[in-house]
């Protein structure tokens, strides 16, 4: 298999399941040293590190709290203290919680830690990265279809979290751009195994809002998220990748 990635080292953000782990798998077959990151999957990131060193690729599960900002600077410090660098970073860890903006009972607790998680986190992570990544480096961030169109009822605060990353991206592709770094964003649509199967009502408005009608396989996002790693896309930056199914035709 061509190896476009080798010499590189890759960060991606919540790597023990779903579309995270499916880009360590592709990221690490490219040839790139791939560390990751869970919070709580301990057994499914040691899985996950197991099948990867199986195939010969360089791996490394690090434990830390994304909705924590103060510990993103120290797993940065970890990861290239472990593999010596960082060159790609993937912001692709993220929760769901879902809920009405009128919902009397809503458990704003939950999505407070959503914000803090899918907004702050990520930013957090970035800032403490961008002071490290190597030039031609690349910053990759995992949004959703609700980032641009919010679609259906009940995902206000999900949607706000995914436009906001998709704004700080932009910023970075701007504030990193002399260093020859770019910044990207993959819009990701709904996914077999992912983070939350919506209601029959909500699934089947979402599926005939698709051109390609059907749910996503991981491994279909990560390609994209591996193509803007890849150096074929040196001069695309500051672009939103949707990987959808066509949500937005
Ligand atoms: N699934 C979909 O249908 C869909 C649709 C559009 C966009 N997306 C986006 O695609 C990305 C991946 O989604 P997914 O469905 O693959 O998610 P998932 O299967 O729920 O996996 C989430 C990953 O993030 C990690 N994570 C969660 N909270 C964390 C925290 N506080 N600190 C560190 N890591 C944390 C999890 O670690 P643990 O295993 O330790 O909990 C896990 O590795 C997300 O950005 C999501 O918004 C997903």
């Amino acid at each position: 298999m061509n190896k476009p990635l080798t010499g590189k080292v890759a960060l991606v953000t919540g790597g023990s399941r779903g579309l995270g782990a499916a880009t360590v798998r592709l990221l690490a077959e490219q040839g790139a040293d791939v560390a990751f990151t869970y919070v709580s999957s301990e057994k499914q990131a040691q899985a996950v590190v197991d099948e990867v060193r199986n195939g010969g690729a360089k791996v490394a599960a690090f434990k830390s709290d994304q909705a924590d900002v103060s510990q993103a600077p120290a797993l940065i410090d970890d990861v290239v203290a472990h593999f010596g660098g960082l060159d790609i970073l993937v912001n692709n860890a993220a929760i769901s919680v879902s809920g009405t903006v009128d919902d009397p009972d809503a458990d704003t607790a939950a999505l407070d830690r959503m914000h803090a998680t899918n907004y702050l986190g990520v930013i957090a992570i970035i800032r403490a990265a961008s002071r490290v990544l190597r030039e031609g480096g690349r910053v990759i961030t995992v949004s959703s279809g609700f980032g641009t169109r919010v679609g259906v009822p009940g995902v206000a605060d999900y949607s706000a979290t995914k436009a906001g990353v998709v704004q700080y991206t932009m910023g970075a592709a701007r504030d990193l751009g002399s260093r020859a770094i770019t910044a990207n964003v993959v819009e990701a649509g709904l996914m077999k195994g992912g983070m939350e199967t919506p209601n029959p009502e909500t699934l089947k408005a979402l599926l005939s809002s698709l051109s390609l009608q059907r749910i996503g396989h991981p491994d279909e996002i990560a390609a994209a998220i591996a193509f803007l790693a890849s150096p074929a896309a040196s001069y695309i930056t500051g672009a939103v990748l949707d990987a959808h199914g066509g949500y937005n035709a």
